[in-house]
């Protein structure tokens, strides 16, 4: 097979060299990005007059022409041709001859994989983003359904004080919204287009560059070679974003997890999205969750892999590059099966409200309410504090719940407890009197929902 740098070598590479060196078996995918970025770069050689308009023409069809034959699945890949640029032009080649061996003028696959892989992550953010939306209206359609349904909140695992599946679901929407943010914002950055850049320095055979950008629906282009040939930042970028989406999402598994679990009772899982024990027949497992969880690992893993490969490269181009393709394809479809799985997983979940309340009705959890009422009453927060926790020790030490203290227990701990201090115990009371913004009263979590649905509406 004709090697298009085979110039001034006298040996085949080795087998083993082209198996070790050989992208096209993951960076295929890119061959649509290569093909648009190629026609594009066609026509700014045929505006310069380096293409008759026949020449243009027939690498336009041809290279359309492999695209629907790529698409169809009929299109067969070649090791030795290294990597997805080099297959698409050497068979645009064989199939139109002369034409297609002007094609690579004024331009190396420095700059053609620059302008692949930043137009295929702005692809990929799309869709991603799409995605992302797709998971907030499954989880304010929950949180809509179970508003008002009360439970405890939790620090340190501990239980802390009573919140609600509503607001505690929001949580997430808010989470998933700055990931949505963070991912636009890289988008933004990475859309300039780095075609012209060349191997290193340019060319001097000067294209349009700007009119290429414009075709390729980048913003601008790139203002120095080297940077454009050197910089893998917005991959970094992307893969931090997808790894913080994991992290979200992973958390959020593991409160399903444990809401799932027989101790907590608060949620139950479909039997679509869990899985049972080929030993123990009454088991079913949230290996959705599980699993959301564990791939997140690779998501932290692929961003570590490319920031450790490139950070002790000089300038500019160096084949260790290559290393970034694997961990950005890995973490994109990591990402985009987990917030489809994760969407369909919280909508058919269902919540024990009976369970979750009785859980969020333990007195203890509206301690700090108590310490409140002591504040209103003109007793200092820490003086407070203290008092209620001689409560909650008498609690604990006469086995008398702290809402069923007697006045007489209360008057002994203080005086500043009045006859009212049990009142702060009604619960839908203590979700009445939290009014400020962000804290999970029912009229602030209807208000966000409705902020939501507006918004993923659109
Ligand atoms: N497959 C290569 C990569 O992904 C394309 C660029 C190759 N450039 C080179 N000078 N060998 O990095």
């Amino acid at each position: 097979m004709w090697v298009m740098w085979k110039g001034r070598f006298s040996k085949p590479t080795a087998d083993l060299v082209q198996r070790y060196g050989e992208s096209v078996s993951y960076d295929w995918r890119l061959f649509r990005q290569d093909i648009a970025g190629s026609i594009a770069h066609a026509r700014a050689q045929l505006k310069a007059g380096l293409l008759s308009q026949e020449e243009f023409n027939a690498i336009e069809s041809g290279l359309k022409d492999i695209l629907k034959d790529i698409e169809a699945g009929n299109f067969s890949w070649s090791r030795e041709l290294e990597d997805v640029h080099m297959n698409i032009e050497s068979e645009l080649t064989r199939r139109i001859g002369a034409p297609g061996a002007k094609l690579h003028t004024a331009r190396s696959r420095n700059d053609q994989v620059a302008t692949d892989t930043r137009l295929y992550c702005r692809a990929e953010i799309d869709e991603i983003l799409g995605k992302v939306r797709h998971l907030q209206r499954a989880l304010v359609m929950k949180a809509k359904e179970y508003a008002d349904a009360m439970m405890p909140g939790y620090t340190h695992l501990q239980r802390a004080q009573p919140v609600t599946m509503g607001h505690h679901l929001l949580a997430y929407v808010e989470m998933l919204d700055r990931d949505a943010d963070r991912l636009k914002d890289c988008r933004r950055r990475l859309n300039v287009s780095p075609l012209g850049s060349g191997a290193i320095a340019g060319s001097t055979i000067c294209l349009d560059r700007h009119g290429i950008a414009v075709e390729l629906g980048f913003d601008a282009v790139t203002e120095n070679s080297m940077d454009a040939i050197a910089d893998r930042d917005y991959i970094m970028e992307i893969l931090f974003d997808l790894a913080v989406v994991g992290a979200h999402l992973s958390r959020m598994s593991e409160d399903v997890i444990l809401w799932c679990t027989a101790e907590f009772g608060f949620a139950s899982l479909s039997d679509a999205h869990t899985t049972g024990s080929s030993l123990m027949p009454q088991k079913k497992n949230p290996d959705v969750a599980e699993l959301t969880r564990g791939k997140t690992g690779r998501l932290y893993g692929n961003l570590t892999a490319v920031m450790v490969a490139v950070k002790g490269l000089p300038l500019t181009y160096n084949r260790d590059l290559q290393e970034d393709k694997e961990p950005l394809f890995d973490s994109i479809d990591t990402v985009k099966l987990a917030l489809d799985v994760n969407a369909e997983m919280i909508a058919a979940m269902t919540v024990n409200t009976a369970r979750a309340r009785e859980a969020a009705s333990d007195p203890m959890l509206l301690a700090t309410d108590l310490a409140d009422y002591l504040v209103r009453r003109g007793v200092p927060f820490r003086k407070a504090h203290e008092l209620v926790g001689k409560a909650v020790a008498m609690s604990i030490s006469t086995g008398t719940p702290l809402n069923k203290l007697s006045d007489e227990q209360f008057a002994s701990i203080s005086n500043a407890y009045g006859t009212d201090a049990r009142d702060v115990f009604e619960l839908t009371k203590a979700f009445a009197q939290r009014t400020n913004p962000g804290a999970p009263n029912s009229d602030n979590t209807r208000r966000r929902i409705a902020y939501w649905e507006g918004i993923l509406s659109k």
